[in-house]
């Protein structure tokens, strides 16, 4: 089954075409970050049209790079949310007007379950049930997988996404945008334990990275900001260290607790060496095996889209021409049973 994927929750004009669910014949991006960095960060206007502007070409590159038409495919898979209403539209409407011009199947993915579908990519996969963290610019979240693909919230964070604390950090240092890629480049050359910031753990499996962001802007406020690179490197280690020891700590504590073998962990944030790093590290002492996806199918792409499409197609979901755009689901909503 060959499906295309379309994705343009955000700020990435992405389509992808993949062979039942496994295969990537091919994964365009269009980032507009070059567009939106002047304005520190996405400006969801600009961000529609950029999208209206980019998913003509962006398909057609998919189609071509895969080397097959229209005709070929069996199936559109469309992220419907969570993401920026506008910038959603843009993706599902095309979507749609495919779908019904070629008398194809529709159906629309939550932009979570792409992310955690984008390890079925992966040539060795998990074994089911596992623990997912999706950890992006909109959502610090543990889910437990099973073989039902019933995808149970065990985690959320309560204030800020980690990706929101690497990109609110970077805006607070002054040091440019998308954040998190910033300062994971300028950590590399930093000592991580220069600053002692905070390791917020509330109790449960909840997240909150609001307090570290607070305690960097207190330090800023304190310390003025640093006029030499080597300063700068040692404060962007020193709190990229602080989420990174939370998200390590927190989900292996998830894990341990519910008692899984396998952990996945994926989005944005994913792409982040410091955290692939420590989280291979530790898994590894801890006895559990960690499946994270490639760089590119951390951040937002199709190819993850048309994944989860695959699988939602088997499993029997498939949406109709009424189907909408979501800027926002429930966090324990990322797929209803059959
Ligand atoms: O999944 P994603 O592409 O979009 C959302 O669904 O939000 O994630 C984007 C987030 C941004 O906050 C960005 O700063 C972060 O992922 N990110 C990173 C890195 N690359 C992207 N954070 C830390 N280190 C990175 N290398
Ligand atoms: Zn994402």
């Amino acid at each position: 089954m060959l499906i295309l994927g379309i994705e343009t929750s955000c700020d990435e004009t992405a389509a992808a075409v993949v062979r039942d669910g496994r295969v990537i014949l091919s994964n365009v991006i269009y980032s507009q970050s070059d567009i939106h960095s002047s304005y520190g960060g996405v400006v969801p206007e600009l961000a529609s049209r950029m999208h209206i502007d980019t998913i003509i070409p962006v398909v057609t590159e998919a189609l071509g790079q895969a080397g097959i038409g229209l005709e070929n495919i069996d199936a559109v898979g469309v992220t419907r949310g969570p993401g920026l209403v506008g910038s959603l539209l843009v993706g599902l409407s095309f979507a749609k007007a495919l779908a019904f011009a070629i008398g194809k199947p529709l159906a629309g993915v939550n932009h979570i379950e792409g992310h955690i579908a984008a390890i079925f990519l992966n040539e060795v996969l998990p074994s089911f049930p596992f623990l997912a963290l999706v950890v992006s610019g909109g959502h610090t979240n543990t889910y437990l997988v099973d073989e039902k693909e019933t995808i149970k919230l065990i985690g959320q964070t309560r204030d800020d996404a980690a990706g929101e604390a690497f990109d609110k950090g970077a805006k607070l240092l002054n040091i440019g945008y998308p954040g998190g890629i910033v300062i994971d480049r300028l950590a590399q050359n930093g000592n991580e334990s220069a600053v002692k910031f905070p390791r917020p753990l509330p109790e449960g499996h909840d997240f909150s990275f609001s307090g570290l962001k607070t305690a960097l802007l207190n330090y800023v406020k304190k310390n003025g900001l640093p006029d030499n690179s080597d300063a700068l490197a040692n404060i962007a280690a020193s709190y990229q260290e602080a989420i990174v020891d939370v998200l390590v700590e927190k989900t292996l504590r998830a894990a341990e607790l519910i008692a899984v073998r396998d952990i996945v962990v994926c989005g944005g944030v994913a792409a982040n060496s410091r955290l692939r790093f420590c989280m291979d590290q530790e898994t590894r002492k801890r006895g559990y095996r960690l499946f994270i996806p490639p760089l590119i199918l951390c951040t937002d792409n199709a190819a993850m889209i048309a994944a989860a499409a695959h699988r939602l197609l088997i499993a029997g979901h498939s949406n109709g021409l009424d189907l909408n755009a979501v800027s926002r689901f429930c966090p324990d909503l990322v797929r209803l049973p059959v």
